[in-house]
């Protein structure tokens, strides 16, 4: 059997942050602007209240300016988009987030498109969108959640993963819409399975590269994997534990870990796989947003 390994997220996350410090202080010493990320959260959904603390905490840790908007969850759609636009005219914020999802009466579409492209640190906006459909990466901010995935298959795989067939389960515009471009701008095939698709067993037994991103507890097998592939689990679910005690729970991925394991060669655990990348490189996204803004050289990660 190929060699089993776990893809250890926690610390190649803690590699990127380290380069974002450093980097950050390199800019700053140049006369840059410290880099500033500006996160929107909007009402008091406690799991989004968690994400957005996190990302404030590793903002200032990396020496950024840090500054979080809380509003009531009742905050008219026009109050959200007018406080973005006077962070798309704040020289001293280079990366904008707004924290998903936003609370039903908003049109969260509406609230993306307004982040200027060019602070648009999440990659949602359409231009950026665009850009990596296009394979301009060297210019485009890329989602968080997929680059670092790709940060962690590369880690496992090494950097040319030309000819790999790569099957993406899920077909999200955050994860696995771009996970899949990102996978085919690095020459993989690429198919995009979702909750349609027929006979995913025996696609999923195809890839080389299996990334599930569907948020359903443990629905990609052991069995589905392919011996020697590369699986990333994207998933964070969090579900009951009796085993524990009463009204216990465990976080579990997409993935069964298990036995997924046992055929993999490399494979994301949950917690401590793709959750600390995509922090990381949320940082890594608003420092290349302040160097850019400095005039200086696009980072790369
Ligand atoms: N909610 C869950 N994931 C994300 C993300 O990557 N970005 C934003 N803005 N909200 C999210």
């Amino acid at each position: 059997m190929a060699e089993q390994k776990i893809i250890d997220g926690k610390a190649v996350g803690e590699d990127v942050v380290a380069r974002v410090k450093e980097l950050t202080a390199e800019l700053v010493a140049a006369g840059g602007a410290k880099p500033g990320l500006a996160v929107v959260i909007v009402g008091e959904d406690p799991a989004s209240q968690v994400y957005v603390a996190s990302k404030s905490k590793k903002a200032k840790e990396c020496g950024f300016h840090s500054v979080q908007h809380t509003l009531a969850a009742d905050t008219p759609e026009d109050d959200v988009v007018a406080l973005v636009e006077r962070l798309n005219a704040d020289p001293a914020i280079h990366g904008i987030l707004v924290q998903l999802p936003l609370p039903g009466h908003i049109d969260s579409a509406r609230v993306v498109q307004s982040v200027s492209p060019k602070k648009d640190v999440d990659g949602f906006h359409f231009i950026n969108v665009g850009k990596l459909g296009t394979g301009e990466l060297e210019t485009a901010f890329v989602p968080c959640t997929p680059a670092g995935s790709m940060l962690l298959i590369e880690r496992a795989r090494g950097k040319d993963l030309s000819g790999l067939n790569a099957v993406v389960v899920g077909r999200s515009n955050i994860v696995g819409k771009p996970m899949a471009n990102l996978l085919l701008a690095a020459n993989c095939t690429v198919t995009i399975a979702h909750s349609r698709t027929r006979d995913l067993p025996a696609l999923a037994r195809t890839a080389d590269i299996l990334v599930a991103a569907v948020g359903r507890p443990e629905m990609v097998k052991g069995d589905w994997v392919k011996p020697g592939a590369t699986v990333i689990d994207v998933g964070i679910n969090r579900i009951d534990a009796p085993e524990k005690g009463e009204g216990k729970t465990r976080l579990v991925g997409d993935v069964e870990f298990a036995e997924a394991h046992k055929n993999a060669s490399a494979i994301t655990p949950v917690p401590g796989g793709v959750g600390p990348m995509t922090i990381a490189m949320l940082m890594a996204n608003t420092l290349i947003s302040a160097s850019l803004a400095a005039g200086r050289p696009r980072p790369s990660f």
